[in-house]
């Protein structure tokens, strides 16, 4: 039977994962097949069909035509698009926020946050159909005027992961299309539902709306045509998000090509709680961060560093909340829960692996460390103490709800285990100290791409570029001026005078 989440949104328990554009969903059936799984229960799903190599072949070739149409659309005409989409996605958001939950194992406020998340971008993305500005220079030579403008880049393509398995792809697609790029969209094999159900919002209302296919959904029965898809020179831009060790391959494929890439790879962010911190706030930030999404989101809170005179009081205050959240895990789709399960058992075995290396280098398992006995993939929240920050295992991110629990004394010796790590995506300092919080957002404090104050290290906005350094790939997307990376930059010089100066001064007379 149909799970009751799927039949809301109008899927069936056979799906097509490839939309072709004009309406078409790829009828392939020899392609192989994704089964996501339930991680609640273990269950199938639904079954995907996968895209074949003429199903690819056919969406660049209809995504080339159509960026022939969509880079000459007013930019503003392309955010009315744009806006339709995330007017769909609002109509929508309980029933595709209850998929997330259900598919991806997030909780239900989360799967509807994420939504959330789609809408908002949505509507940033209009207002910046009207604010893809470009500067103007003053010219050295006489009657010449100087500008620079942005024009339309290309085919996008859009890898993402089951952590994000809507949003990510809307931080992507959403601004790509109002810069006038047509957006190619590979999602994780794990979470295709989720994917096909935006897809068909999204596109159902660009239909509507009279406007052309600018969003294309292929998915991968094994991993030879994301490879293609990542070698294809007629994929402009590969904004690829997921693990460093794939990422970087995905990096150095493109630029083999001289393509664009966006990388958004992994985290091991760090939170900071000196002496003076407001616990009633740094305690759940915390626990969010560690623990919601079930430590599976690139911004998860993996290490904390807490000042030796507030260590115990802190520890004990953590252990005491996991216990509390140790009586809401369980069915994701039901609001009441905080946690979910881990999306596969997979991440099960990564999780109790990790646990093993931990104790295995010394680490003591203040609370959690073990599956949860019931069907599905539920685990427990873990804190470990013990450990070095230097030490293998917490170097590594394990997407999993695992805490290393951390002591310092001067805040200089905190900072510099906070970034004593190869990623460098997030970071958060909990202080009532004005020169502890500028010292931390100051050049020589947090090397990350997100540093926050009396907030944790997840859950950001998305009106800000978010993306983060070092491992993490150096890629910025969904808002501030992040849209740069969807198109290319054209300098223009224009000489409305009579003669033909040369720039530097040059005299070259005939
Ligand atoms: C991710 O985990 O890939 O900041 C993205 C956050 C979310 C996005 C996370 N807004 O936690």
């Amino acid at each position: 039977m149909t799970h009751p989440v799927l039949s809301a949104l109008g899927l069936s328990g056979n799906e097509s994962g490839t939309y072709l554009g004009n309406g078409e969903w790829s009828k392939t059936s020899d392609a192989g097949i994704l089964e996501p799984i339930n991680p609640t229960d273990g269950t199938v799903l639904a079954k995907v069909q996968a895209s074949s190599k003429a199903d690819y072949d056919t969406i660049v070739k209809r995504a080339e035509a159509a960026f022939k149409v969509w880079r000459t659309t007013p930019a503003p005409r392309r955010g009315e698009a744009i806006r339709l989409c995330a007017e769909a996605l609002r109509e929508n958001k309980d029933a595709l926020g209850s998929l997330v939950a259900l598919e991806m194992g997030k909780s239900k406020p989360e799967g509807d946050g994420e939504v959330q998340e789609m809408i908002d971008i949505g509507e940033f993305a209009v207002g910046l159909s009207r604010q893809l500005y470009g500067l103007t220079m003053h010219s050295e030579r006489p009657g010449h005027r100087m500008y620079e403008q942005w024009h339309p880049l290309g085919l996008v393509g859009i890898i993402s992961a089951f952590n994000f398995p809507v949003a990510v792809w809307a931080w992507n697609a959403f601004v790509a299309g109002v810069c006038g790029d047509i957006c190619i969209w590979k999602p994780s094999p794990k979470t295709p539902l989720s994917a096909i159900a935006s897809m068909k919002i999204c596109n159902e209302a660009l239909k509507k709306g009279g406007f052309p296919d600018i969003f294309f959904l292929f998915n991968d029965g094994g991993t030879e045509l994301a490879q293609h898809f990542v070698d294809d020179k007629r994929i402009a831009l590969v904004s690829f998000t997921g693990s460093t060790r794939v990422g970087r391959t995905v990096g150095e494929r493109v630029a083999r090509r001289m393509g664009r890439s966006l990388l958004e790879l992994g985290g091991n962010n760090a939170m900071i709680v000196d002496q003076s911190a407001d616990l009633k706030l740094a305690i759940p930030a915390i626990v969010f961060g560690a623990v919601g999404t079930a430590g599976q989101r690139c911004t998860s809170t993996r290490r904390a560093f807490i000042h030796e005179a507030i260590y115990d009081d802190v520890l004990a205050k953590l252990v005491g909340a996991y216990k509390q959240v140790e009586g809401k895990i369980g069915d994701p789709t039901d609001p009441a829960n905080l946690m979910g399960p881990l999306n596969s058992s997979d991440a099960v075995d990564a999780y109790l692996d990790a646990i093993e290396a931990a104790k295995a280098a010394g680490g003591t398992i203040e609370t959690g460390g073990a599956k949860i006995d019931r069907a599905g993939n539920f685990v427990l929240p873990t804190i470990v103490t013990g450990l070095d920050n230097d030490a293998e295992i917490v170097q590594h991110e394990t997407f999993a709800p695992i805490l290393y629990v951390m002591k310092f004394s001067k805040l200089d010796e905190a900072l510099a285990l906070q970034n004593a790590v190869p990623q460098g995506l997030s970071s958060a300092i909990f202080t009532e100290s004005l020169k502890a919080a500028e010292a931390f957002l100051s050049a020589a404090g947090s090397d990350c791409g997100i540093a926050n104050v009396n907030i944790g290290t997840s859950g950001a906005e998305i009106g800000g570029a978010f993306g983060g350094e070092k491992e993490t790939g150096g890629g910025r997307e969904s808002g501030s001026d992040a849209w740069k990376a969807y198109m290319r930059r054209q300098t223009n010089t224009i000489n409305y005078s009579d003669a033909l100066p040369l720039a530097q001064g040059i005299k070259f007379d005939l």
